[in-house]
C-alpha cells in the first residue's frame, strides 16, 4: 500500500497535483477539505451560528458525511445527498474555516480519513495530514504558493461559483490571508510544515511539474520509512 500525505494552504494547487499523482499511480485521491466543507455547508443550510462551538458540535449528531469515488473522482455525500458541487463558494469556505478547529469536528473527520487510509492506497491532502492524521506516512509533502498567486488562481477557478473578476483581487487576497492566519494559528491541528515533509513552492511551476517531482520521489522510494 502507498500512503502519501500532503498539506498546504488553500489555493496552493494541492488538488490538481494530487489528481495527477493519483491517476499516474492508480491510487485514490482524498481531498479532506471537502469533508470539512460538507459540515460547513450543513451549518450554513441549517442557520446554525458557526461561531457557536456547542451548536456546531451538537449538530454533528445529525450529520453523516460519507465519500464515494465515481470513476476515481471523489464525491461527498451529506446525509445521503451528493453535495460535491455546492462546496466551493466563498461563503462555504468562510464558515468551514470557522468550524474546522472545533475538536469534535476534527475527531469526526479524522476518523473517516484514517479508515480510508487503512483500506486503500491514497494520496491524502489537507492541513494536518502530515502532522496529525497520518504522521507515519512514508511520503510527506507541503505544497505552498504566495497569496497573490493563490488569489489569481481563485479568481480563475472554474469550480468557484461566485463570478469573481480581477476587480475582486484585493478582497480575495485579504480573505485568503485571513484564512491562512486562522488555519496556521489555531490551537488544534494548526497548518504546519513538519520537518520530514518535502517543501514545494508552486508559484512558478505547473501542476504537472509538481506532480512529476512527487512521482520521482515516490517511484524512487527516496523518503525514509
Ligand atoms: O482545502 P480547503 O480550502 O478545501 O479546506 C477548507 C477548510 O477546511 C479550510 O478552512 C481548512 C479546513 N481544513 C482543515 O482544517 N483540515 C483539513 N485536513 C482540511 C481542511
Amino acid at each position: 500500500m502507498i500512503t502519501i500525505a500532503l498539506d498546504g494552504p488553500s489555493g496552493a494547487g494541492k488538488s490538481t497535483v494530487c489528481d495527477i499523482v493519483a491517476e499516474r499511480l492508480g491510487i485514490s485521491h482524498l481531498n479532506t477539505g471537502a469533508l470539512y466543507r460538507a459540515i460547513g455547508l450543513y451549518v450554513m443550510q441549517n442557520n446554525i451560528d458557526p461561531r457557536s462551538k456547542d451548536s456546531v458540535e451538537n449538530a454533528l449528531n445529525r450529520i453523516d458525511v460519507d465519500l464515494n469515488f465515481d470513476k476515481g473522482v471523489q464525491r461527498v455525500l451529506l446525509n445521503g445527498t451528493d453535495v460535491t458541487d455546492e462546496l466551493y463558494s466563498m461563503a462555504v469556505s468562510d464558515v468551514t474555516s470557522t468550524i474546522s478547529p472545533y475538536p469534535m469536528v476534527r475527531t469526526y473527520i479524522t476518523g473517516i480519513q484514517r479508515k480510508i487510509a487503512g483500506k486503500y492506497s491514497v494520496i491524502m491532502e489537507g492541513r494536518d495530514i502530515t502532522s496529525e492524521v497520518l504522521p507515519n506516512a512514508k511520503y510527506k509533502f507541503y505544497i505552498d504558493a504566495s497569496s497573490d498567486v493563490r488569489a489569481l488562481r481563485r479568481i480563475n477557478d472554474n469550480k468557484n461559483k461566485d463570478n469573481l473578476s480581477l476587480d475582486d483581487f484585493d478582497r480575495i487576497k485579504a480573505e485568503i490571508e485571513e484564512r491562512d492566519r486562522r488555519d496556521k494559528t489555531r490551537d488544534i491541528s494548526p497548518l504546519v510544515i513538519v520537518p520530514d515533509a518535502v517543501y514545494i513552492n508552486t508559484d512558478k511551476t505547473t501542476a504537472e511539474e509538481v506532480a512529476e517531482q512527487i512521482l520521482d520521489i515516490v517511484r524512487g522510494g527516496e523518503c525514509e520509512e
